[in-house]
């Protein structure tokens, strides 16, 4: 008897709470629209997606680039972006391996340019929204960035009294009507004709003169900066379904949107507009054959050790850069990680990963779903990776969701080689 009551009462508090957790659901504001996708997406749920869309039309200011809004900057950089005279031997440009056919990526799994890299190439859509650039973060702007590739002995391994040079030779005059004028280069004694810091060449310069060669390199970075800040791709069909337009992707993707925010957890590091935390993590991504890669580990050395970095000398406001800077340190907690990509257009970019060995958006989500591998990383792989228990449809309708974030192209002169001098 007494034991049947307590029963009753038991089942009568449950029915309570449940009722409860149903009024406080319905009791927020619904907008009409989204009420025809109540089956799918709680209110809650709608919230957290919301988060995730609209990309703001511009991205964040540069204050480190005086020019970085400059259309006739823009101009000079989108010629450097393509201009293969900009690397050691004449053949390789930025366009080389971000190709605008690829979305602004190779379909390497390594980037093939003066050598083999030991990374995959990312998207230049979107890049002025990332706050770090490189998978390990080694630049802090995109103007540092330019520099590493135009020296980079895989990269265009050209040098920085090469590219001076030039600049004098062929664009003296677009340069001189967007920066200060060029230093006297025609004194090769003064200025040889190749060279960058470790030559002697370039070492056995004055003070004063390497500022000076300085200077115009960090410029070239800060046009092809100008132009980079243009290629910004929104408005794909997830912002467009966002924004009202239900109709617009299918069921599957809903679903895989859901697994996104949901049981995928895909969200606790690919948030924001740019689906991207702009964080580091480990996810225990096998190296297989490349060489071992410490990533953010040894990317905050080399951020910091660098003249070019936000708060160094050639810097137009290094205040508050210099502040995060001042931050860093790296520590053993860095050692193989990497920075969250966004996800952005990710179907034109294949193959991923830092390492660029899985081939296909499907072969990511059967990492993710295992947990990762027990082996073949650098340091810790992250404890919140667990494995995921999604079925065969759930793993494919997270791929449709993937799917719907390739955006609008940009402006399509942006994607052509523009006439050279
Ligand atoms: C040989 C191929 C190659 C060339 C040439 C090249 N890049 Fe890259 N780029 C890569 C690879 C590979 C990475 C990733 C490397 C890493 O993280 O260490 C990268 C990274 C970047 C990033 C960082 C993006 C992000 O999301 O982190 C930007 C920006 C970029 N490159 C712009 C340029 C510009 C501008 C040029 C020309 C000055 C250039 N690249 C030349 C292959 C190349
Ligand atoms: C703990 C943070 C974290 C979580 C959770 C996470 N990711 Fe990632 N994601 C990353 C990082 C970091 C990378 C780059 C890893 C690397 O290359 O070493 C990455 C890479 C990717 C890539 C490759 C992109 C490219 O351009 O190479 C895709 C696709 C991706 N994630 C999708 C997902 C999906 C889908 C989920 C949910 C099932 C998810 N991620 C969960 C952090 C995360």
């Amino acid at each position: 008897m007494k034991l049947t009551r307590s029963i009753t009462l038991w089942i009568i508090c449950c029915i309570t709470i449940f009722f409860i957790g149903c009024g406080d659901e319905s009791s927020l504001p619904i907008n009409e629209d989204i009420k025809k996708e109540v089956d799918i997406f709680t209110e809650r749920e709608w919230a957290v997606i919301q988060r995730l869309s609209p990309l703001p039309a511009t991205p964040p200011p540069n204050p480190t680039n005086r020019v970085a809004d400059n259309p006739d900057a823009a101009r000079l950089g989108q010629m450097f972006f393509f201009d293969e005279r900009f690397s050691k031997d004449g053949t390789v440009a930025c366009a080389t391996c971000h190709s605008p056919f690829y979305g602004f990526a190779d379909v390497e799994a390594t980037s093939l340019g003066v050598g083999r890299g030991t990374r995959n190439a990312p998207t230049l859509l979107n890049v002025a929204y990332n706050k770090w650039q490189f998978w390990d973060g080694r630049a802090d702007t995109l103007w540092s960035q330019a520099l590493f590739a135009l020296e980079g002995e895989t990269e265009q391994a050209g040098t920085r009294l090469q590219y001076a040079h030039l600049i004098k030779r062929l664009y003296q005059d677009d340069y001189e009507a967007v920066f200060d004028p060029l230093p006297n280069l025609a004194d090769t004694t003064r200025f040889p004709l190749e060279g960058k810091p470790g030559d002697v060449q370039f070492d056995n310069m004055t003070e004063k003169d390497k500022i000076a060669v300085n200077t115009v390199f960090a410029n070239i970075g800060k046009a092809i900066e100008a132009y980079e800040r243009l290629l910004i791709s929104r408005n794909a069909p997830f912002d467009q379904y966002v924004a009202g337009d239900l109709d617009v992707i299918g069921i599957e993707a809903k679903r895989g949107l859901k697994i996104f925010i949901g049981k995928g957890v895909c969200i606790l590091c690919h948030d924001n507009p740019n689906f991207t935390d702009n964080e580091f993590h480990n996810l225990g991504v096998p190296q297989g054959k490349l060489p071992e890669d410490t990533g953010r580990y040894d990317g905050i050395k080399q951020l910091l050790d660098n003249p070019f970095n936000g708060g160094g000398p050639y810097s137009d406001a290094p205040e508050i850069p210099q502040r995060i800077l001042n931050f860093l340190e790296p520590t053993q907690r860095h050692q193989g990680q990497f920075k969250t990509p966004t996800l952005r257009n990710v179907a034109l970019t294949a193959p991923y990963f830092h390492t660029g060995e899985f081939p296909t958006l499907n072969s990511i989500i059967d990492f993710n779903n295992a947990g990762g591998v027990p082996s073949g990383f650098v340091g810790m792989r992250e404890g919140t990776l667990e494995p995921l228990n999604l079925t065969e449809q759930e793993a494919n309708d997270l791929v449709e969701f993937l799917l719907t974030l390739t955006g609008q192209s940009p402006l399509e002169y942006l994607l052509r080689k523009p006439d050279l001098p």
